[in-house]
């Protein structure tokens, strides 16, 4: 059997939706999948950054539109999986990338915030896989869902407790629904980044946590987003179609893998 790499990676022909998409990761994500083919759609809060993403992948001439939704509302992201169908006639792709942090001491960790993290970072992705998983099973041709996740998954990560809940939770969703979802050839997946300096995270990043970080890090530097381009290619194409599904994929420099 021969193979040629080019086709294996190739998204032509695939429709993707990316939540958290105007972000500083979903935003390479969307890149990422529009150059190998894809057209995508720019799932976030605000109508103007996914407008503002979605016109900069049209100036390199990726096929891509705009969507405004709240990840934690049901009605917002059937109406954002409608826009997407009625635009570019199918979904085959579905990146989960929402999320927001806090570094609250445990003690003083509110109701509302716990909630408010919960349903940015977990429910949110339950939702988007009901609403896009119903499609992509109903289309009938198989699918690829993207869940991020984050070294904070486990084992537990020093002071970011709801977030790192949130996130051990959307690994279980991940597998539960791997198993699930096999049978319609929909692969279900997780990608666990280490640590790249973002909206979310800027305010724990402090220099006193960077240099814990770097220490612990084999690599010795944060990443750069673009360093998880070619995971979520390989995750969304037919690269990984068949035999991939269920995995959490840790792109971390070694973050996970140190100890003392
Ligand atoms: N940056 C890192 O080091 C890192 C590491 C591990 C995991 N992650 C994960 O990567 C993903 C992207 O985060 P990022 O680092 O690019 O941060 P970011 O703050 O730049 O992007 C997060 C995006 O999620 C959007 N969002 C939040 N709640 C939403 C909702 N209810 N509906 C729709 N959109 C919503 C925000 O508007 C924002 O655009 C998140 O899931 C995050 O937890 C990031």
């Amino acid at each position: 059997m021969k193979f040629a790499p080019s086709n294996l990676f190739s998204l032509e022909g695939k429709v993707a939706a990316v939540i958290g998409g105007s972000g500083t990761l979903g935003s390479v994500f969307c890149r990422a999948l529009g150059s190998a083919g894809a057209k995508v759609a720019v799932i976030g809060r605000s109508e103007e950054k996914a407008g503002t993403v979605a016109k900069s992948l049209a100036e390199e001439g990726i096929q891509a539109i705009g969507i405004a939704a709240d990840a934690t509302r049901k009605d917002r992201l059937e109406a954002a999986c409608d826009a997407i169908v009625e635009q570019f006639g199918r979904v085959d792709i579905l990146v989960n990338a929402p999320g927001v942090n806090s570094s609250t001491p445990f003690f003083e960790i509110t109701e509302d915030e716990w909630q408010h993290i919960m349903d940015s970072n977990l429910k949110s992705v339950f939702l988007a896989c009901q609403v896009f998983g119903r499609r992509m099973i109903d289309q009938g041709e198989g699918g690829s869902i993207i869940n991020i996740s984050s070294a904070s998954s486990g084992p537990p990560l020093s002071k970011v407790f709801t977030y790192g809940v949130s996130k051990a939770g959307l690994n279980n969703l991940t597998q539960w629904l791997a198993r699930e979802w096999a049978p319609y050839k929909i692969r279900v997946n997780a990608l666990a980044p280490g640590f790249f300096p973002a909206e979310q995270n800027r305010k724990s990043l402090s220099p006193e946590r960077v240099a814990d970080i770097l220490r612990h890090t084999p690599m010795g530097r944060m990443g750069e987003p673009e360093e998880l381009a070619g995971t979520i290619i390989w995750l969304a194409s037919d690269a990984a179609s068949g035999f991939v599904t269920g995995a959490l994929i840790r792109v971390d420099g070694g973050f996970s893998a140190m100890t003392i």
